[in-house]
């Protein structure tokens, strides 16, 4: 099939620029941290609050995977990481906590450092055909994880309407929700690019699949219970649990057609589904983060 536009080097350039532009970093001076009813906050929301922040804050572990795993970066990928994405996702990260700090729930305790798998993957990404298999798997990670990001930022905001917290809905939930939608498509383009451009050889895609299949989490769970089952807590607060299926569709799409060539009319990749599953399951078999608090 014809494609009507190749996405290029300067394309993605553009848009980072472009990006870095239009939402430089969140002022914590512009947000207004009232809140009419901080029980409710605190019991509904402690889970969502934290689990959001925690992985904003992970943005500082998340540049140093990049770091290891791309010895070689594009400019576009540079920029991104270093000049627009990072300070953009720790703004994000700050606010919330600092939010969570204010209706008496604990500092979120970010995971920095790096995992054993990247830096095994980043030796051998010195090699430059899989250092472009590491990068594919990256991009559809962060395109994942930012679709992710929207859906929750979407859901929160519409919840929060209904609960009255107005002044954090509009001034922090809807600030950063604006920020999101262009990381997604920095990622979404990436992704386009590297499987569309010819760079990869079909022994790369064939790798990159049997790689993502393997690794793939949701995002902030690093395979580790809690984590996981507050993951499950956001999904089920958020209003995501009882249509697991279209959540995997949201956010596996990308990567089915890409990655998968929607094989056997593939709408979402397996694996997405399973992680979602896990991950309410884990919820209701340890309950909410509110609860593990005290
Ligand atoms: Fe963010
Ligand atoms: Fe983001």
């Amino acid at each position: 099939m014809a494609r009507l536009r190749q996405i290029t080097d300067a394309t993605l350039l553009a848009h980072v620029n472009k990006l870095g532009e239009e939402h430089p970093p969140i002022r914590m001076d512009s947000v207004d941290f009232t809140v009419n009813n901080p029980d409710v906050l605190r019991t509904r929301f402690a889970g969502v609050l934290d689990y959001l922040a925690r992985v904003e804050l992970e943005v500082e572990r998340n540049v140093l995977e990049l770091l290891t795993i791309m010895p070689n970066p594009s400019e576009a990928d540079k920029v991104f990481y270093s000049d627009v994405w990072y300070d953009q996702e720790i703004a994000h990260g700050q606010i919330l906590d600092e939010l969570k700090r204010r209706i008496d729930l604990p500092e979120a305790e970010p995971l920095l450092q790096v995992g054993f798998a990247v830096q095994a993957l980043g030796a051998l990404a010195k090699w430059e055909p899989i250092q472009d298999v590491a990068r594919t798997i990256y991009y559809f990670t962060g395109a994942s994880t930012e679709r992710q990001a929207v859906l929750a930022y979407n859901a929160l905001s519409s919840q929060l309407d209904e609960w009255g917290e107005l002044a954090v809905r509009d001034t922090i939930i809807n600030q950063i929700k604006r920020q999101e939608p262009g990381h997604f498509a920095f990622y979404r383009m990436s992704a386009e690019k590297i499987t569309t451009d010819g760079t990869l050889r079909p022994w790369q895609l064939y790798l990159a699949r049997v790689l993502r299949e393997h690794s793939y989490e949701l995002v902030g769970t690093h395979h580790d219970p809690q984590h996981q089952a507050t993951m499950g807590e956001v999904i089920d607060v958020l209003g995501f649990s009882g249509q697991l299926e279209v959540f995997a569709k949201e956010i596996g799409r990308l990567e089915a057609k890409l990655l998968w060539a929607n094989r056997q009319g593939m709408e979402f990749p397996p694996y997405v589904l399973r992680a979602l599953r896990e991950s309410v399951e884990m919820y209701r078999e340890q309950g909410s983060f509110a609860a593990r608090l005290s």
